[in-house]
């Protein structure tokens, strides 16, 4: 949700930060802004629409060569995505120039103070606000780091800000509350990104900042202090992936490349995370052993796709441990005064770290006194550094906007949780463990299988690239499968796309079937016999309704094959586990079926990779 991009050093800046705002985009599309320092002033463009825009704009009206730069690429907020509101800002007399992402919530109280003064704004945005207080505050310190600590004193709300002052050629200064940023450490130059996707051509150091702190870089030194001005440290580590994984690698989208990943990203997720014997070692978790035998109720808590890896790790869970398991909406967590006291594991998972929601959501619940355990997929990330423990799911980066290797990789992470506890609290028998954990280890094999068949699956999706509404269903691990396979065709295709629980059907939803409706249905497993019975049943009835049925059963499934107009085979997993195989030709789907339509998979409109806002 909006990318910031920072340099200084000895390179062209623009090059550097266009670069860094290429990686990026994916954060947010709605227009794109470069601001550079040159002879004692601020030379800047900015454009609605995607960085394309912006590059072209630079390529017919070149801006001058400058060593040090700030660049944005926007989701919007306040304001329409237009040439005005884009970022940078810059203040009255335009000394400074301002990039923003978040929002400022006293914007409104401020800008009208502002007004009063004789500050004429031009733009709708809140950052415009923050523009003009820096560069009073520059006017008085002259010191651009001090300035941005007055400033962030005035400022309520989440924002990361990145400025330059035009009068001071080789600095960079930001300030953080909330929403994601981190230095890059260079060599006779540094970087500032929202994330490390920013600046990791260049260099794989990295400060991760702590809330309420100001950065400044210089070419050789960067300095952290809080907002008084007190000195603060960051806490240095080094990037475990490179270059390569920020790029397509010859796929046409990121998230089909990220799709094919899943193999690799599974094991990864597996890897180091049992003795060979099935005996699970989580170091990671940071909660004694002691702490975890005194839970006595789980909630998990996430947004989106991550919400329904806990859907899923709500069935594994409770059956593993016999924990009563709650599973929420983080945004709807707080507002509804949770029960929650010591005993209570908070699971908070997001692939970025850093959605708002969840963030806000955790807080609360520390305040609670509740321990909270994160599932992240983002080293250096905000909400992992929160909690009181993490697992990281180690999917590498995750550039397409709608999550894949991200969610099958929070699955894993929640069932290696699960099994601990289960280990821990002696809920299972070791040998019970291992069988399950030898079926994960199965599992980068099974997915590569499903794989190795996508051209079945694409097949269809162009058949169905002109259906105007798509249903899901599923049953027990296969219900959360259907949410988010009508999630990914939702935000990717944008057509009408729904999950329901198969057994919901008879009690409304099955108004909708019409004649030659798709009909995704996830068939549990043969072994669990009520569950796989009742969800043929389930077929049946919609398919006496004129449903196409797209059935993803287990090889084998001879049962449910009369009912199938056409079936996907899902490999023989444990019920439990079938999400892992089962999602997978849902996200080939849905990404060959926007492809079809002519959409941006990895942009969709009016999205962005990490939801940085409330
Ligand atoms: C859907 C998708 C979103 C995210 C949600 C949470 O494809 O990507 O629904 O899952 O915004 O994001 P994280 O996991 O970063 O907290």
């Amino acid at each position: 949700m909006c990318g910031i991009v920072g340099y200084v050093g000895d390179k062209q800046a623009e090059i550097v930060v266009i670069e860094g705002l290429r990686r990026l985009e994916y954060r947010g599309y709605d227009s794109a802004g470069i601001a550079l320092v040159n002879d004692g002033d601020i030379v800047s463009d900015k454009r609605a629409g995607k960085l394309a825009n912006l590059e072209k704009a630079i390529k017919e009206s070149p801006l001058p060569p400058s060593t040090t730069g700030i660049g944005h690429t926007r989701w919007a907020t306040h304001g329409a995505p237009n040439d005005v509101n884009a970022h940078p800002h810059l203040g009255r007399t335009g000394r400074v120039a301002v990039v923003h992402n978040g929002i400022i919530e006293n914007f409104a109280k401020l800008r009208e103070e502002l007004e009063r003064t004789g500050h004429g704004l031009r733009s709708e945005t809140d950052t415009e606000v923050a523009a003009h207080l820096l560069e009073v505050a520059l006017d008085e310190s002259g010191n651009l780091t001090t300035a941005m600590q007055v400033a962030c004193r005035q400022l309520e709300g989440t924002f990361t800000l990145v400025a330059v002052d035009g009068q001071d050629p080789d600095r960079v200064v930001a300030a953080r509350r909330n929403s994601p940023l981190v230095v890059g450490l260079g060599e006779g130059e540094n970087f500032l990104g929202s994330d490390v996707a920013a600046f990791i051509e260049h260099t794989r150091e990295a400060l991760e900042l702590g809330q309420d702190q100001v950065v400044t870089i210089t070419r050789d030194d960067v300095q952290v202090t809080d907002f008084d001005g007190n000195r603060a440290e960051g806490k240095h580590y080094h990037v475990d992936w490179d270059l390569s994984a920020a790029e397509k690698d010859g796929y046409d989208w990121f998230m089909r490349k990220e799709i094919f990943e899943q193999p690799r990203a599974v094991a990864d997720a597996l890897l180091g995370r049992h003795d060979g014997a099935g005996l699970l070692q989580l170091d990671e978790v940071r909660i004694t052993e002691d702490e975890l035998r005194d839970i006595d109720k789980i909630v998990i808590i996430g947004c989106g796709t991550a919400n329904y890896a806990g859907l899923v790790a709500k069935y594994a869970i409770e059956h593993w441990t016999r924990i009563p398991c709650e599973v929420e909406l983080a945004h709807e967590f707080r507002y509804r005064d949770p029960i929650l006291t010591r005993h209570t594991l908070v699971v908070a998972i997001s692939q970025s770290g850093e959605t708002a929601d969840t963030l806000m959501a955790i807080r609360y619940a520390r305040r609670q006194r509740a321990k909270v355990l994160a599932i992240c997929n983002t080293n250096g990330s905000t909400i992992p550094r929160e909690s009181d423990a993490v697992i990281y799911t180690h999917a590498g980066p995750e550039i397409g906007v709608a999550s894949t290797k991200g969610f099958l990789t929070q699955l894993i992470a929640c069932y290696l949780l699960g099994l601990y506890l289960a280990q821990v609290r002696g809920t299972k028998y070791g040998d019970e463990i291992a069988a399950v954990v030898h079926e994960l280890e199965k599992m980068p094999a099974h997915v590569q299988r499903i794989l190795d068949d996508a051209e079945s699956v694409y097949k269809l999706a162009r058949q169905l690239a002109g259906a105007r509404s798509v249903l899901f269903l599923g049953r027990h691990a296969g219900f959360p499968v259907a949410l988010e396979g009508a999630l990914k065709l939702k935000e990717l295709a944008y057509i009408h796309a729904e999950g329901f629980a198969a057994g919901e059907l008879k009690h409304g939803p099955i108004a909708l079937i019409e004649e030659g409706l798709p009909v995704f249905c996830v068939v549990p497993p043969q072994g669990r016999d009520q569950l796989h019975a009742k969800m043929i049943s389930a077929i049946q009835e919609i398919r006496a309704r004129g449903a196409q049925t797209l059935v993803l059963a287990e090889e084998g499934d001879d049962e449910v094959a009369p009912y199938a107009d056409v079936t996907i085979t899902l490999p023989v997993v444990p019920t439990l586990l079938q999400p892992i195989v089962a999602t997978v030709p849902l996200q080939l789907f849905a990404c060959e079926l926007a492809t079809n339509m002519g959409h941006d998979v990895d942009q969709p409109r009016n999205l962005a990779k990490s939801v940085t806002v409330e």
